[in-house]
């Protein structure tokens, strides 16, 4: 069973002094991508950076005063389902004013290329936010879920719901200030189920920490690491598992693994190439056409 957890950095730190640093030759990168048949994309938040959305553990990473990760879990929502619905509805609410980023258009229009060469990319995102769908990707992994998605506490039906506000209610709630006040939304009048007349309590379909991936979803990706020849790893602090061991993982196998990040992480050392900066501006030169391509 995997669970969503924080790494023991332990795992990721240990015997690296024997490692050698990671290059930033973006022209041996260009090399090896110009090979490679089946690609694994791994992402987290900070490929939405530049799309205006906050990352976790950036500053960014409170609404009011509380951690993201201290709301997204089964307790929080059991203990207080409304400040849990203001805060998913605040983040819904944002997103919907974002578009995707040159990463994630860089991504969808290699997926689209390669293809047309029988050549295979895979998106492993452990964002929620579709903009990855949104920018085209198809071959794409939503690791936890998404936030335009709720499920039933009661009949478990999970439905795609782009609804804005997502009820009455919610309307106009789920400022992100400090000092704002829960809106202690009486439980019946938060989202609820449509589907059969269950009137269930809707949750968000996002996978929260404790709670167990799907495990379809995780089996589609491990067939993923298993058999891609390049691997790169955007955005992504490395940090929550079990998404921070796959690359890690693919490395361990003796496959190039590049890294795109604004910062080190406890993974880089393991990594054949580390690229520093905002993926942005370094990923879309990396997955650019080959002059080998064909067309
Ligand atoms: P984090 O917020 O932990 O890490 C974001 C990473 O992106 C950091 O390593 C940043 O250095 C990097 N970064 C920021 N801006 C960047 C940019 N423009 N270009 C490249 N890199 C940039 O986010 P995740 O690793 O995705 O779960 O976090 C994993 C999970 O933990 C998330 O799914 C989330 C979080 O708690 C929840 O839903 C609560």
């Amino acid at each position: 069973m995997i669970v969503r957890q924080l790494s023991g950095r332990g795992f990721l730190n240990s015997h690296l002094t024997d490692m050698a640093r990671p290059s930033s030759d973006l022209a041996a990168l260009r090399e090896i991508f110009s090979e490679a048949k089946n690609v694994a994309i791994i992402t987290g938040a900070g490929v939405s950076a530049e799309s205006g959305v906050p990352t976790f553990r950036g500053a960014g990473g409170y609404w009011r005063k509380w951690q993201a990760q201290k709301l997204a879990t089964p307790e929080a929502f059991s203990r207080n389902p409304s400040r849990v619905w203001e805060f998913y509805h605040y983040r819904r609410e944002v997103m919907l004013t974002k578009n995707p980023n040159p990463a994630h258009l860089a991504i969808a229009e290699c997926e689209e290329r390669l293809s047309k060469q029988g050549r295979t990319v895979t998106v492993i995102t452990q964002n929620i936010d579709e903009l990855h769908r949104r920018a085209g990707s198809k071959n794409l992994l939503e690791l936890h879920g998404s936030l335009f998605k709720t499920r039933c506490m009661s009949c478990g039906h999970e439905a795609a719901n782009y609804t804005s506000p997502i009820c009455a209610a919610l309307e106009g709630k789920g400022a992100p200030d400090p000092d704002t006040n829960d809106a202690q939304i009486p439980v019946q009048q938060l989202p609820r189920c449509e589907h059969e007349d269950c009137h269930g309590l809707l949750r968000p379909a996002v996978v929260w920490f404790g709670e167990t991936l799907d495990s379809d979803i995780l089996t589609r990706a491990e067939k993923v690491l298993d058999s891609c020849d390049l691997c790169l790893v955007v955005g992504t602090s490395s940090v929550v598992y079990p998404a921070a061991m796959f690359a890690p993982q693919v490395a361990a196998r003796g496959v190039p693994v590049a890294e795109f990040n604004m910062e080190n992480t406890p993974a880089t050392m393991r990594f054949k190439f580390h690229f520093h900066g905002p993926c942005g501006t370094t990923l879309p030169p990396a997955l650019e056409r080959h002059e080998t391509e064909q067309t």
